[in-house]
């Protein structure tokens, strides 16, 4: 069935309100109302005021509750010191009581202490500054026998009670490691009795179920042992023996605990004597540029810059972690001090090891390959070299390892003056050649360009890391490789020219990694001959092949002036000219 259709009508518009214009939403009051007002009967006004005597009575009761916490906090804490006391009174020692305990106390609890008798005790000094640090990473280095191993072996003994420790001391030897793990064995159980040393795991196992591992770390890349591995304490004795920071670097990234009172205090610790392949390291890490016994910002050893917070976090700008440098001194050690004996045979000593053994002096490097490289007679400030002096350009190329590109001037009694270095990881080859470019852009053009020969290598049809640089508009060379004869090159450099009396070699004060490499590079322990390998050695090679190029073009220039000087005017008289 057809519906109906729907009728339309019409309305006409109401005169009354056809002329306001119209408003949207709620109508404005008219102000001249009377305002209007709340008749509370008496049964709600009571309503009302009893519901806000609740509401007052509940905050009041939630920061009793706050206060009763707290004080509950206090209490369990004193109790715990309690106990711990009481059951090192009792000769059952099972925790370590340590001087924030002893303050929680009546003094009397504290002179009864006192009295019993005692493991471990700090030598006072470095040794306590060094197990009192707060700081996430501390060095305790300098002299030898001024206790450093023995504090490292006592500092995670703090954390043994609790069952979620876990920790790691580490030696770069097999022979080291056994040395150290003798000595906890005299300490240890007497500390904590009843834990145990696993000989086939080399981990001490503690009562509280909190773990000590001890071993040995050769090669770098056998860090990788530890991945996926967490520990709340971790310990390099003798951490110079370790040619770069890269184990220690990795090991940070091991530091984590879950517990939430190990969470407070992780803990990176090593020990040093002066000197060792990584000297160089560890100086620039923690003793160059900062004071000794102040905590500071752990800043990029290559660049100095502080690590920190990066922008929008709420610590923005504020340093990642801290690190500190305590010196050890043999006089603060009073075991070994007490009969003079040790100190007699330190005396002895040569000179350099006297002076890095006994007085911890970190600027003198142990069997330094170039003892006679010095600061003051090598280094220069830096001045406008004259353009006529021909250019030198050397390179050691290495992508995770850095790159160093060393330029040089040869001035017209055939020295060389080092002005500029180039010191980089994680470069491509055209990333380094644009670099290279950059920076000479307002030099003269080099003469001479030489590049480590292994960059010419190539298994296949693919382009070697020097066509590669080449074609990216940088020319090369192939270095000079004899290791040896490069190494006397520099000895000769180094040494004073007889007609001059200066050295033939001057290095830019500008020019940071090869003065820190010529100054820090050790011998190789293998061959006396040769550097050691191990230790950062690229500035070292970039200059090595800079000083073994045969400068044949710079003799031509030489040869070419002295032809000028046959030809000019000879005056037949010397007094007249003529
Ligand atoms: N606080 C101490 N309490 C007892 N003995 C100590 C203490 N500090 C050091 N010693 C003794 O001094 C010796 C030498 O210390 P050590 O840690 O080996 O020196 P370093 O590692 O600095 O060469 C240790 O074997 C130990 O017997
Ligand atoms: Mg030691």
């Amino acid at each position: 069935m057809a519906s109906k259709p729907r009728k339309r009508v019409l309305v006409p518009p109401d005169p009354a309100t056809v002329d306001k214009p119209r408003t949207r939403g709620r109508p404005k009051k008219d102000p001249n109302q009377p305002k209007a007002e709340y008749k509370l009967s008496d049964r709600e006004r009571a309503r009302r005021s009893v519901q806000m005597r609740l509401r007052n009575a509940k905050k009041s009761a939630a920061t009793q509750q706050q206060k009763a916490e707290y004080k509950k906090k206090k209490v369990k804490k004193l109790t715990q010191s309690a106990d711990k006391i009481e059951k090192a009174l009792q000769g059952e020692k099972t925790r370590v009581v340590d001087q924030g305990d002893l303050e929680h106390l009546p003094s009397a609890v504290g002179d009864l202490v006192d009295g019993s008798p005692v493991i471990f005790q700090p030598n006072p000094g470095p040794q306590e500054e060094f197990l009192s640090a707060s700081e996430q990473d501390v060095l305790y280095g300098g002299a030898a026998g001024g206790g450093k191993s023995f504090a490292l072996l006592a500092d995670p003994l703090r954390y043994c009670h609790n069952p979620n420790h876990r920790g790691l001391l580490l030696r770069r030897t097999l022979d080291e490691l056994t040395e150290l793990i003798d000595k906890s064995k005299q300490l240890y159980p007497k500390a904590f009795p009843g834990a145990t040393f696993r000989e086939s795991k080399s981990t001490w196992v503690f009562p509280s179920g909190a773990t000590m591992w001890f071993t040995y770390l050769d090669r770098d890349k056998d860090v990788t042992r530890f991945q996926g591995q967490a520990f709340n304490w971790i310990g390099i004795d003798e951490i110079t023996q370790y040619p770069s920071s890269y184990v220690w670097d990795y090991l940070r990234s091991r530091l984590r605990s879950t517990d939430p009172e190990l969470q407070q205090q992780l803990c990176m610790r090593c020990t040093a004597n002066p000197g060792g392949v990584g000297g160089w390291w560890v100086k620039k890490m923690y003793i160059d540029h900062r004071e000794p016994n102040k905590p500071f910002g752990a800043y990029d050893i290559e660049t100095g810059k502080t690590f920190v917070w990066p922008d929008g976090h709420k610590k923005a700008g504020q340093p990642l972690f801290y690190r500190k440098f305590v010196p050890a001194r043999l006089t603060d050690n009073p075991y070994l001090m007490a009969d003079g004996q040790y100190e007699a045979m330190l005396r002895s000593l040569p000179d350099v090891e006297r002076r890095r053994l006994l007085e911890g002096d970190w600027d003198v490097a142990e069997g330094a390959a170039f003892p006679e490289f010095s600061r003051s007679r090598h280094v220069v400030e830096h001045f406008e070299l004259p353009t006529n002096w021909p250019r030198i350009r050397a390179a050691d190329y290495g992508y995770a390892s850095p790159s160093c590109v060393l330029w040089g001037a040869i001035d017209w009694d055939n020295n060389i003056w080092v002005y500029r270095e180039l010191y980089a990881k994680h470069l491509t080859a055209e990333q380094l050649a644009d670099k290279i470019l950059e920076a000479e852009e307002l030099d003269p053009l080099p003469h001479y360009n030489v590049l480590d020969s292994s960059c010419w290598n190539k298994t296949g049809f693919g382009p070697s890391i020097a066509e590669t640089m080449m074609r990216a508009g940088v020319r090369w060379t192939p270095s000079d490789r004899n290791r040896l004869q490069g190494k006397m090159e520099i000895h000769r450099r180094l040494a004073d020219d007889p007609y001059t009396n200066e050295p033939r070699l001057r290095i830019f004060s500008s020019c940071k990694h090869i003065i820190a490499q010529l100054s820090g590079i050790p011998l190789s322990k293998t061959n006396s001959e040769d550097v050691d390998t191990k230790a950062e050695d690229h500035a070292y090679d970039a200059l090595r092949y800079m000083l073994m190029t045969r400068m044949s073009g710079y003799q031509s220039i030489h040869k070419t002036l002295q032809g000028i000087k046959d030809q000019a005017f000879q005056p037949a008289d010397a007094t007249f000219g003529y």
